[in-house]
């Protein structure tokens, strides 16, 4: 290891996640040697296989492989074998457990609708075309981390559940300031989404990202209720830029919000922390379709994506990978969960490889363009 690696962690975890790493790999490999980046690859065990081995779903090793690297590509946690375990040693603990201890509170979440996808939305064509929303989900406070939490029971032998919903203004501070900058990058537009009509948490929350505002004010800031948002992500999706909100409410809204693009199979992620981040699809384990060589591998690779703009510094790189999707499936690829009448089915390895030639020469007319101008 030299110390002008890039130290990546890679965590491929259960059901489908093994495949669609493998391809996003590929990917990486591609990009990394073609352009000369230095990175450096561990894997390691996470969620039901890292339980199944070491009787933990976030073992030591694999905490402390995060933690001494600059990133993590992580595939998916999960499946119904695990379901019965008691929630301390779930797989899901695993990434909760990595989100809290790398601070990863910053959770992107883009939603963009491809122009070759219009068909595979559930949603009028008219409604979903063009969309480009980036939802920015508080990643490591509310319920999923307030304490008290748990059953307990009572005297007369009756349950009862609690779970907390908490913000400190300082949490809903960096995660505003977050969404100011990521709006300026973009379309000048934040929506704030809470529930402040009832929950005094997200009252504060309002107030907070009210005041932050102030230091934006090129920044249009809007606020909605979280029910109204769910609605209007389905009637009008088309007004939104960037949303951020609470850490349960955009783990609802961004599912929803996958839906416009047709397929859950294509929604990339990056969660970051101060200097550590995370990168991982927003689909699951899909334990139905694993080892089936049929899982999409394009939100993971998309992921990578994120990587090399979020972590790397390389946007050159990012978004010759992402018109490398897009290319793929404008020559109509497409695996089961996007496939339409017309288009060319193909299987998790065929995606990737696909992805991976037009990578390869994009790549290469990038190289030769560039060596053109320097003999301009
Ligand atoms: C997500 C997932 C996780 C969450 C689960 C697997 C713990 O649904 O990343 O959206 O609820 O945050
Ligand atoms: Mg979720």
């Amino acid at each position: 290891m030299t110390s002008k690696e890039f130290q990546i962690a890679v965590f491929a975890g259960d059901g489908v996640g093994p495949e669609i790493m493998k391809e996003a790999l590929k990917v990486l490999k591609v990009i990394s040697e073609k352009n000369h980046i230095n990175l450096g690859l561990t894997e390691g065990y996470i969620g039901g296989s890292a339980y199944d081995l070491f009787g933990v779903p976030l073992p030591d090793e694999s905490l402390n492989l995060a933690l001494v690297s600059d990133a993590v590509l992580l595939g998916a946690v999960g499946g119904p074998q695990w379901e019965g375990l008691d929630y301390s040693v779930r797989p899901e603990r695993a990434l909760l457990g990595l989100r809290e201890k790398l601070g990863l509170y910053a959770n992107l979440r883009p939603v963009v609708v491809f122009d070759e996808l219009l068909d595979a939305s559930p949603l009028k064509k008219e409604v979903v075309q063009g969309i480009d929303i980036m939802i920015l989900r508080e990643l490591t406070g509310d319920v999923y981390f307030g304490r008290p939490r748990g059953v307990t029971i009572g005297k007369d032998g009756k349950r009862t559940g609690v779970n907390t919903m908490i913000y400190t203004e300082d949490e809903i501070r960096r995660i505003a300031v977050r969404a100011f900058e990521l709006a300026r990058g973009r379309r000048n537009n934040l929506l704030s989404v809470d529930k402040a009509n009832v929950l005094e948490t997200t009252e504060l929350w309002r107030t907070v990202v009210t005041e932050v505002g102030h230091d934006y004010p090129d920044v249009t800031l809007k606020h909605m209720y979280v029910d109204n948002c769910a609605m209007q992500l389905i009637r009008n999706p088309s007004q939104f830029d960037v949303i951020v909100t609470t850490n349960l409410f955009g783990d609802i809204l961004s599912d929803e919000a996958a839906m416009l693009t047709g397929s859950i199979g294509m929604l990339p992620s990056a969660s970051l922390g101060r200097d550590k981040a995370l990168y991982e699809p927003i689909h699951g384990s899909a334990p139905d379709i694993a080892g089936k060589n049929i899982a999409n591998p394009l939100a993971t690779i998309l992921s990578v994506g994120m990587m090399l703009r979020y972590s790397l510094n390389r946007p050159a790189e990012a978004a010759l990978l992402e018109k490398a999707v897009a290319d793929v499936l404008k020559d109509g690829f497409r695996t089961q969960d996007i496939y339409s009448a017309g288009s060319r089915l193909v299987g998790t390895q065929d995606m990737g490889n696909a992805v991976v030639r037009k990578l390869e020469t994009l790549l290469q007319s990038a190289t030769s363009r560039a060596r053109c101008r320097s003999m301009k």
